[in-house]
């Protein structure tokens, strides 16, 4: 049997938890200061990295970066520091914006008329979209989602350090209690004495091949972190209440529930598969978290990626660089002649004794009213998607 490296509690990617939250007592006096800068609208997927930032579980990360850490992402996937970073994580503004800057020092970031963070300008840019389309991607197709968003997005990037007043969780509604922060998931991990802890991303819907990832984890760990993506996703992606009503009744039926650790991880979906991975576990890490489980297709969308390239791409950093190790799983199905799940590492039977569902082919079925096949995803959860698709899509005949 595999064994988990003995962990020790792990440090932050970088040493130290960076947590761009400005002070309680000082917050009074940003928000006046805000209100007297110049102003810029941010959208959701922009919010999401604020939210990432102000808790620190994008550390060493301090804000959006400048054109030295962006240029050194792009082609090496290092920060200047030379600290493995896989995405950029950057501010796109339009030129007509940048010229109402007027060269202001600072600027207060709004989202939906509400100051969330004033960022100190270090330099403004313009990217290559291209090229970065085409080195972070791997592809310049403006089919693919994340490109798409690249291409969509202003001509320049803001870079320099953020300081966040309001990370704006009432909008969450019931699941404001999911958001924690890296402090608090290490102190959660801490009082329950848990040293190897398994992250597990998600952005869809709970079925059974993840539960059996999430189980076999268990197996090796102290602790698994249920760590569903609550930032934006493409249109047709599971809503993210619905996504958490499926992990609260399967937690509840089938969970040894003081092992687990059901959080929200407010980033934006990006589909950029390896470096998407990668990103995963520096984030994990800074959440405290010793392994990642890294499946198929890890964040990919279509065909874009290989089905194990989001595993491959950590053998190009040492263990030690990485500070946060992967747990890789082949695909995993529901044999119907072993009667359980499986892999190819387990099950020898032909293909044909698989059930195995593609995305698109569960939503086709649950706009059809239908549940997916038991072997696929849990009655309880079945139940829970059909019934949520009928609400969200009223004028479809349910229950056919
Ligand atoms: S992702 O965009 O967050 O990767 P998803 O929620 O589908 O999408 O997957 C979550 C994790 O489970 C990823 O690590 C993914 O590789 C893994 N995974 C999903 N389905 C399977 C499967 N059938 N077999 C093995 N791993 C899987």
């Amino acid at each position: 049997m595999p064994h988990l490296s003995d962990a020790q509690p792990i440090l932050p990617h970088g040493g130290a938890l960076v947590e761009r939250m400005v002070d309680a007592e000082e917050r009074a006096s940003w928000l006046s200061e805000a209100a007297r800068l110049p102003r810029l609208s941010i959208d959701r997927r922009a919010l999401s990295d604020i939210r990432l930032l102000g808790v620190g579980a994008l550390s060493p990360l301090e804000g959006f970066m400048t054109a030295k850490d962006y240029e050194r992402v792009v082609h090496e996937m290092r920060l200047a520091s030379g600290l493995v970073w896989t995405l950029p994580i950057t501010l796109a503004v339009g030129s007509a914006e940048v010229y109402d800057l007027n060269g202001a020092k600072r600027v207060a970031l709004y989202y939906k008329e509400r100051p969330v963070a004033v960022v100190e300008i270090s330099d403004i840019y313009q990217p290559d979209k291209r090229v970065e389309a085409l080195e972070v991607y791997g592809v310049d197709d403006p089919r693919h989602p994340g490109v798409r968003a690249i291409y969509q997005q202003g001509e320049y990037y803001i870079g320099g350090p953020v300081y966040v007043l309001d990370l704006v969780l009432e909008e969450e509604g019931p699941l404001a209690k999911y958001y924690l922060s890296p402090r608090e998931t290490r102190r959660i991990f801490h009082q329950r004495g848990w040293r190897k802890i398994v992250a597990f991303q998600t952005r869809n819907p709970v079925h059974r091949a993840h539960e059996y990832l999430h189980k076999c984890a268990l197996e090796l760990a102290d602790g698994l972190l249920l760590h569903p993506l609550a930032g934006a996703t493409k249109e047709d992606d599971i809503d993210v209440a619905t996504r958490f009503a499926c992990y609260e009744r399967l937690i509840e039926k089938y969970y040894p529930v003081q092992r687990v650790l059901l959080a929200a991880f407010p980033a934006s979906m990006r589909y950029a598969g390896p470096r998407e991975a990668v990103f995963h576990a520096l984030c994990r890490k800074n959440y405290g978290c010793t392994h990642l489980i890294v499946g198929r297709d890890h964040a990919g969308v279509g065909n874009f990626y290989g089905t194990y390239d989001a595993q491959k791409i950590f053998e190009r950093f040492t263990p030690q660089e990485l500070g946060i190790q992967p747990l890789p799983f082949e695909n995993a199905f529901y044999c119907r002649i072993c009667q359980g799940m499986a892999t190819s590492r387990t099950c020898p039977h032909e293909r044909s004794a698989h059930v195995a569902l593609s995305g698109t082919a569960v939503r086709e079925m649950l706009q059809r009213g239908q549940a997916p096949p038991p072997e696929f995803t849990r009655p309880e959860i079945a139940e829970i998607l059909v019934r949520r698709t009928a609400a969200a899509h009223p004028t479809l005949p349910a229950g056919r």
